[in-house]
């Protein structure tokens, strides 16, 4: 409906809302999402006498513009001749999922929840947060890969692994998972393509209801060639950030006015220009400071080695109030791939951000064959599970480096939902497969 023009017109949509007087109804007509995809349709009683919310109609019509004072959301609305009702809707829709449902409804009713015009503004800055991401991936030189869902190896720790059984040729089933990350695949990519990225599901078997993780989420990765020292990789985060939330401003503004989020995504993007380097040791000695204990009721303090739970991390990143970006992990927290500095941390970085949490987790690669061998080892890892891996140190070891981000989650932090469930078209959580 974006395309009408003076004259008259057919139109065909939903009916998504209807107020009805003595002699004539207002419709609200839909065919998509926000104001641009709606129209104002005069229904007088001789031509249709009832009509039921969520039906999908064919209207013929002459549009007509309204004054300036019209109570309605576009210039011009259609006064029908003709109705012809094509799929009637039942009339309990409204109160299947109203807007004002719970959490649980929604869920539970999401193939109709879909319809809730907020919601679907949400779904639609969900595309643009991905061309936005694409847009600067493909800016800055890296290729897109497509890489496969079913792996052999795990990339980031066997507790969150989705194991299943995979036809062999000749030998029935074997061992697979579904990927975690698609890392190992970009670096595989990276001497052959140049620098890369991809935007592809991830899965984890997460056992945790928490409002910030999925079983399955959709991951936007990139590696790129040419990084020496976390600083390089910092400088990649950066643009990274500055690039995707400018970029999300400007294809989404007029769907974040219709939720009124401008403001809010404008904020952002100044924080951008204002990111913050902590290190593990500094977050650690944050907490001490700050009262945020490792054990609220016996107050007893993180150590060093401590790594801090998610509750705790949120809540230094909600007070500290920017764009964090957390280095210099101590090398037992993180996956084995991780470059080290002589210290024992890793040339690590995730980026935490207020409301969420983590929205990256990233780092320089170590490129020692010797090194990486031993680190596979030390994870308790097999290293024939790792030859094509192993192969890129033994065939030109690049100097690289590269990250994850959580789409969902960011885009959670963009619109500043209290969960990430409230962004996400079709969660999967623990228990949910449908719909
Ligand atoms: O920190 P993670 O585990 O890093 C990796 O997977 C790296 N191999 C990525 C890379 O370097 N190519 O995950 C990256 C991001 C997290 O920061 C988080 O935003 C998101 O993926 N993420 C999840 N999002 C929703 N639900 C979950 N269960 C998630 N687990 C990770």
């Amino acid at each position: 409906m974006c395309d009408i023009q003076p004259g008259p017109v057919v139109v065909r949509g939903w009916i998504e809302s209807l107020t009805s007087f003595k002699k004539h109804s207002f419709v609200k007509l839909r065919d998509g999402v926000g104001k641009e995809s709606h129209v104002q349709v005069f229904v007088s009683v001789t031509v249709a006498p009832t009509l039921i919310c969520e039906s999908y109609v064919e209207i013929a019509g002459t549009v007509r513009e309204l004054p300036d004072k019209a109570f309605s959301f576009r210039a011009f609305e259609i006064e029908a001749s003709e109705v012809i009702v094509l799929g009637e809707s039942n009339s309990d829709f409204s109160t299947k999922c109203p807007s004002e449902a719970g959490p649980d409804t929604k869920l539970n009713e999401r193939h109709l929840h879909i319809r809730d015009p907020k919601f679907a503004l949400i779904t639609k800055l969900r595309a643009i947060l991905v061309r936005a991401l694409r847009e600067h991936f493909e800016e800055t030189s890296c290729t897109e890969i497509f890489p496969p869902s079913f792996v052999g190896n795990q990339c980031e720790g066997g507790s969150t692994l989705f194991k299943l059984q995979y036809p062999d040729k000749d030998r029935g089933d074997i061992p697979a998972y579904l990927t975690q990350s698609s890392q190992f695949y970009l670096e595989y990519t990276l001497p052959g393509i140049g620098d890369s990225y991809c935007i592809a599901p991830s899965f984890r078997a997460e056992r945790s209801h928490t409002r910030r993780h999925l079983t399955e989420f959709l991951h936007a990765e990139s590696e790129w060639s040419g990084i020496f020292t976390l600083d390089d990789h910092l400088e990649k985060l950066r643009a990274l950030m500055k690039g995707t939330v400018s970029k999300f401003l400007e294809y989404g503004r007029k769907y974040l006015d219709e939720l009124e989020l401008v403001s809010h995504v404008e904020k952002l993007l100044v924080m951008c220009d204002d990111i913050i380097t902590v290190t593990h040791r500094e977050a650690i000695d944050y907490c001490r400071s700050h009262e945020i204990y490792k054990d609220a009721d016996t107050k007893i303090h993180f150590d060093h080695e401590d790594d801090i739970p998610e509750m705790q991390e949120r809540r230094m990143i909600d007070e500290i109030g920017k764009i964090v970006f957390l280095i210099r992990f101590p090398k037992s927290f993180k996956s084995f791939y991780f470059s080290t500095f002589e210290d024992g941390t890793v040339l690590g970085c995730d980026i935490e951000a207020v409301n969420v949490g983590e929205l990256v987790g990233s780092g320089v690669r170590e490129y020692d064959l010797g090194r990486l061998e031993k680190a596979i080892e030390e994870n308790g890892l097999k290293k024939e599970d790792y030859r094509e891996y192993l192969d890129l140190r033994k065939y030109g070891a690049g100097r690289t480096s590269g990250m994850g981000l959580g789409v969902d989650r960011f885009l959670t932090w963009l619109l500043n939902a209290y969960s990430i469930r409230d962004v996400v078209t079709f969660p999967r959580i623990p228990g949910r497969l449908f719909p």
